[in-house]
């Protein structure tokens, strides 16, 4: 009986190279902790996908070979939009797979085919003559990575919270009054600066009279 036995030895190479394969993508998995810093730097073609979306499951291969072909030239991502959706909320996209072009602040849309050719001219050379988005739209522009830090807000104070009252014993009570606090002394700090800044300067208050031309 060689056969079976041959039968399980490529069996095993198989999948053995097929976990090399999916270990060594060369694909960057971005996440809502890393998306801001790997934005800094560098040229990216990114991909939001689902893992139920077929398209971007068709996508996959492609996505990987890309990865590996415009290595050291163009960075190659993909954002998981299920596991994270605050980052994917500043994209403002149609549906899944969601392709764009990020560099320094700026987000150009893919709209064309997906194959690897197309995908490859996009990424080297052809978002030049794409119209980038407004910077609002743009979660890489300086005012998109304000917004996502804002947006993590609610989350880090519920992280907070669960944290103090766990971790820390303090009753719900205490932090209530606690983060009512917090308003309250910022209220009072700009009105403390309000009045200083208008006491040192009444005449801000006064229009000088207006001046009448002489005719001659
Ligand atoms: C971003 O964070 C995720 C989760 O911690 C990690 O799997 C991924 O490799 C990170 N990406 C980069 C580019 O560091």
């Amino acid at each position: 009986m060689k056969i079976p036995g041959y039968g399980v030895l490529l069996f095993s190479l198989l999948h053995a190279s097929s976990q090399v394969a999916l270990a060594d993508t060369d694909v960057i998995e971005l996440t809502e902790e890393n998306f801001s810093d790997k934005m800094a730097e560098g040229d990216w073609l990114v991909e939001i996908y689902a893992p139920w979306c077929s398209h971007c499951q068709q996508l996959e291969p492609t996505w990987r070979r890309l990865a590996t072909e415009l290595k050291g030239k163009v960075l190659v991502g993909k954002i998981n939009g299920d596991q994270q959706p605050s980052l994917m909320q500043r994209f403002a996209i149609q549906g899944y797979p969601h392709i764009c072009h990020m560099r320094e602040g700026q987000m150009r849309d893919y709209a064309g085919d997906r194959s690897l050719e197309d995908l490859r001219h996009f990424a080297e050379k052809g978002w030049r003559q794409t119209r980038p988005q407004p910077f609002y739209r743009a979660p890489n522009s300086p005012a998109g990575l304000v917004l996502g830090k804002l947006l993590t807000l609610p989350h880090k104070g519920v992280q907070l919270h669960q944290y103090l009252r766990n971790v820390k014993k303090i009753p719900d009570l205490v932090l209530l009054l606690g983060f009512l606090a917090i308003p309250v002394t910022m209220g009072m700090c700009c009105i403390c600066l309000l009045d200083a800044w208008y006491s040192r300067r009444p005449s801000a208050w006064v229009t000088p009279a207006p001046q009448h031309a002489h005719a001659h």
